[in-house]
């Protein structure tokens, strides 16, 4: 199998793909395994203004693994999820938490593997999106602090990631927060294939069996240091790109853009195989 002819966006994390248009997308037999090699490597793929439709979007994607299904959505859109912070999009209170820094489904059972974002209404100003490598954080660790790290366990709640929006929850916020699952993931993850990498974001309420201001600061440091400037791959949006990203070895956020103003992106998501352990 030949490599995807790609190039470096930043030291770590992120790739441009150079030659795939939607015809190749649709009919190339490799090119679903190249693309997971390329990701494993990556962590972030950029297809530039691919302009492909969500149909075969949807057809690659299954090729890579099974979908999660959206099952609020009517079947024939199902794997494709609107992203907006419209206020007639039900899902834009969640949405607007996406500006912090976080790993996506965490508080399910398995995370998603695999994210597809496609812009189809890009805002004016503002609205990247963002990604840093937790491989590369937890690479970047001393020896000290792998060790140190190795046993810790950490507790993600929504409400960590919702009282970063709403910092003054009304009682029906606080109601439906605490209905959601809760979940405790190590901080580092031994990947099946023995990569390692660490798990935090936004999510991340506390450190299990820690003084909470103790663990909270830890969790800061190591996302600032996970997250500095030189470590961020920064994707500014043109209508038609398509972005795939692992979503087990990286954070990602979107920056800050006028939430007055149109902003849609389409995303289907490729199911996760393992647990994080
Ligand atoms: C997401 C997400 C960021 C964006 O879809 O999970 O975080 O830029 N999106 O819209
Ligand atoms: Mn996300």
């Amino acid at each position: 199998m030949s490599t995807l002819a790609v190039e470096r966006l930043t030291t770590n994390v992120g790739a441009k793909v150079l030659d795939v248009d939607p015809t190749r997308l649709a009919t190339d037999p490799d090119l679903a395994d190249q693309v997971a090699e390329a990701l494993e490597t990556h962590s972030v793929l950029l297809f530039p203004e691919l302009n492909a439709d969500d149909e075969t979007l949807v057809e690659f994607c299954r090729k890579l693994g099974k979908l999660i299904n959206f099952s609020h959505l009517p079947p024939e859109t199902a794997e494709v999820m609107e992203i907006s912070f419209d206020p007639s999009n039900p899902n834009a209170e969640y949405f607007a938490s996406n500006c912090f820094w976080h790993i996506d489904g965490l508080l399910d059972e398995i995370a998603p593997k695999t994210s597809m974002l496609t812009a189809r209404v890009t805002s004016a100003e503002g609205g990247e999106t963002e990604f840093a490598s937790t491989y590369a954080a937890y690479d970047a660790l001393s020896d000290e602090e792998k060790e140190r790290f190795a046993d810790l366990r950490v507790v993600h709640t929504f409400e960590a990631i919702q009282r970063l929006t709403y910092p003054n929850p009304t009682p029906e916020q606080l109601t439906e927060w605490a209905s959601r699952s809760v979940r405790e993931h190590p901080l580092v993850w031994e990947h099946d294939s023995g990569r390692r990498s660490l798990v935090l974001g936004a999510t991340a309420s506390h450190i299990a069996g820690m003084d909470i201001e103790e663990g909270r600061a830890l969790l800061a440091d190591l996302q600032a240091r996970t997250t500095a400037p030189e470590q961020v791959c920064q994707h500014s949006w043109t209508n038609g790109d398509t972005v795939l990203w692992d979503n087990t070895g990286l954070v990602h956020r979107v920056r800050d853009f006028d939430r007055n103003k149109p902003r849609t992106m389409h995303r289907s998501t490729v199911a996760g195989q393992e647990k994080i352990k």
